[in-house]
């Protein structure tokens, strides 16, 4: 199981206190010697931006918090020197809800499986024995995993399920545009989807909705097939099978029969 810092909040908060407070002061107090141009000012920006990054990756904080320093460290440096128009902070807060609602809804942010993982997936699926094997993405994020399976399954019927606004839609243009013709996206929350004739149930989620996810998929998901998680581990309930996956993360799937 994949080993995530306690405390995200708390970490990510100081970090970024850190960081971008050393920025600032650098910038403030920097002899006159050296040179005070708008490249210098963002150079040092990102600097920060990615010392945020390097020390929250250090300490195992999620792909979600790095995100988040990412865009908040540069932010907390430029913003009070450039004083950006009004209008922009509600958009930004607009743009980071309609990807991140759920973060705070369900504490489950957005983070991507990887090209590796997915391929794995789609190995996973059991092969058309008369009907169409069904996978389902829950919480399908930008619609990658969807995408994958279906292009590799073409026996396959693939669903992915969504509700933060902007993930959806982009998912949904992505697929409907671009995507093999057995994949689908739809809006629908996970607490409502139905699971019944899937043969797979894929999900990458967070520990926090494992425990209630595992009572609805064992009272849902037909005899024989089965619920993949990817990292989060099921409280109380040992998976049937891992499967680690060669990538840098040092992802593992984990398998439970139902
Ligand atoms: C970590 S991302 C995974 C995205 C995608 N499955 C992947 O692996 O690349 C989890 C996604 O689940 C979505 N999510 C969380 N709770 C949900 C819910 N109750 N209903 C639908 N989607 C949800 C989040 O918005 C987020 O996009």
């Amino acid at each position: 199981m994949s080993r995530e810092a306690r405390n995200p909040v708390f970490k990510t908060i100081a970090i970024l206190v850190v960081f971008a407070g050393s920025a600032i002061v650098v910038w403030a107090v920097a002899p006159e010697t050296l040179p005070r141009t708008h490249w210098s000012l963002v150079a040092l920006a990102f600097a920060a931006s990615l010392g945020a990054m390097v020390t929250g990756r250090a300490i195992h904080l999620g792909p979600a918090w790095l995100v988040l320093m990412a865009i908040a460290t540069p932010s907390l440096v430029l913003v009070p020197v450039y004083r950006p128009p009004i209008w922009l902070f509600p958009l930004a807060a607009l743009l980071l809800a309609g990807f991140y609602s759920n973060g705070a809804l369900e504490k489950v942010p957005l983070y991507l499986t990887n090209t590796r993982t997915r391929r794995q997936l789609a190995d996973l699926l059991p092969k058309a024995n008369g009907t169409k094997p069904i996978f389902i993405d829950l919480g399908c994020g930008l619609g990658g995993v969807v995408s994958a399976v279906a292009r590799a399954r073409p026996d396959a019927d693939v669903i992915g399920v969504e509700t933060a606004p902007l993930s959806f839609i982009l998912a949904w243009l992505r697929l409907t545009l671009f995507g093999p013709r057995n994949a689908r996206i739809r809006f629908q929350s996970i607490w409502h989807t139905d699971v019944s004739q899937a043969d797979t149930v894929y999900a990458f989620l967070s520990p926090a909705p494992m425990a209630r996810l595992n009572e609805k998929l064992r009272a849902e998901m037909k005899a024989g097939s089965i619920f993949i998680s990817n990292s989060f581990a099921v409280p109380g309930a040992a998976p049937d099978t891992i499967i680690p996956i060669d990538d840098s993360r040092q992802t593992q799937l984990l398998i439970w029969q139902m």
